[in-house]
């Protein structure tokens, strides 16, 4: 797995220049934007079966039918280089005012994706493996997510896979002018879907709050994002109501603007090679070590202490997460975590989903980038990895 070296510096971030807060009819806003956008042609990515699963292509019908509309709406989950691609050829077939991404967080990475790497010279092959740089803005980006999940409309990065790797891009261009953050988008959403996706949620905000790259305004985010998906996580899968929803619409949302700062640590960097070997929803293989990576992390010391702040810091991170959980210790916590992680439906044991053997956990071991890990605030090795998959493999 290989990381773009695209990472801007703090100075550069940038918030959406018009944010419409999460609320129930929010997503009539587009109408608003593209008027004052004076927008005739629009590129719409949306995911074909979240379009019309979630109601907003019948909430947009008619203000879209006013408008030149072209569209790219079929690629893979977890966009893939060449899908990529075939989206930068419809993108550089017209003159495009504005784009309008719809559906979980593929859509809307695809979105940025297309949408940036199109604008610029060099083939996007070199720009996702970080041999260029992205030099030239894309048009506005109007991000509408159909679940409650990956927070990308508030986030300045995209994933992409190219031969089988994973690649994160980052950069200033690819956070979207405008997020609209709509629960009734979601209210169809089933309760995989809702489980996996909110799982991501809840994993952002934890690691949001203990990463090295936190500070006042992400933990503030984070905090509000977890307290949310806390509560709210379980009925969302079993029980949801439209105020449940919106709950964990805001969480999803907050977790992003959270990540947007600090980035993930440790059991992100982990979970993609779950997602990829296994076949598991990000959201749920990430979830997988999220109990585990909190008592590695609990025991930061002194001597193994990533954060500059100071192990004292990290633990007192570690304190509140516990707060928010009505914990008194470490492992009560992570009994916590795991009983939502598995009452929703996720795997918690790596025997569970098929990598329980001894090769398939040092396969995960070899697999997971050391580099990714740097956010972490407790140093992890190789061997501080293997303990950590050991404790959650049968
Ligand atoms: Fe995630």
């Amino acid at each position: 797995m290989t990381a773009s070296p695209q990472v801007p510096r703090p100075d550069e971030w940038r918030r959406p220049k018009d944010r419409v807060d999460v609320a129930r009819g929010a997503i009539d806003e587009v109408s608003t934007i593209l008027a004052r956008l004076e927008v005739r042609s629009l590129f719409l990515v949306a995911d074909e079966t979240a379009y019309r699963g979630s109601g907003a292509e019948d909430l947009l019908r008619s203000e879209l039918s006013t408008r030149q509309v072209e569209r790219f709406t079929h690629f893979q989950c977890d966009p893939k280089l060449s899908d990529v691609a075939r989206g930068i050829q419809c993108f550089r077939q017209n003159h495009v005012d504005a784009v309008l991404a719809i559906g979980g967080g593929s859509a809307l990475d695809m979105a940025k994706l297309v949408s940036n790497l199109g604008m610029q010279q060099e083939p996007p092959e070199h720009l996702v493996r970080g041999k260029s740089r992205l030099l030239h803005d894309g048009p506005p980006l109007i991000a509408v997510p159909t679940t409650a999940g990956t927070g990308s409309e508030a986030t300045h990065f995209a994933v992409c896979y190219m031969d089988g790797e994973k690649y994160s891009l980052a950069h200033r261009f690819l956070l979207p002018e405008f997020a609209i953050v709509d629960p009734q988008l979601t209210q169809n959403l089933p309760p995989q879907l809702t489980a996996s996706s909110g799982l991501d949620a809840l994993c952002q905000a934890v690691e949001s709050l203990w990463a090295v790259d936190s500070n006042e305004l992400s933990v503030q985010h984070a905090s509000e994002a977890a307290r949310l998906a806390f509560d709210h996580l379980a009925a969302a899968v079993h029980e949801p109501t439209a105020a449940i929803r919106t709950a964990m619409c805001r969480a999803a949302h907050l977790a992003g603007q959270a990540i947007n700062i600090s980035k993930t640590t440790a059991s992100h960097a982990i979970s993609y090679a779950i997602s990829m070997r296994a076949g598991v929803p990000h959201g749920m293989a990430v979830a997988m070590t999220l109990a585990p990576v909190l008592l590695y992390n609990a025991k930061t010391s002194v001597t193994d202490c990533v954060d500059p702040r100071g192990a004292e810091h990290v633990r007192s991170r570690i304190g509140f997460i516990l707060q928010l959980l009505g914990s008194s210790t470490p492992l009560e916590a992570a009994k916590k975590i795991e009983n939502l992680v598995g009452g929703v439906g996720g795997p918690t044991r790596l025997s569970e989903i098929g990598m329980g053997s001894d090769a398939e956990v040092e396969m995960l071991v070899r697999s997971v980038n050391t580099e990714r890990l740097s956010n972490n605030p407790r140093r992890v090795t190789p061997d501080d990895l293997r303990r950590l998959l050991e404790s959650v493999r049968y």
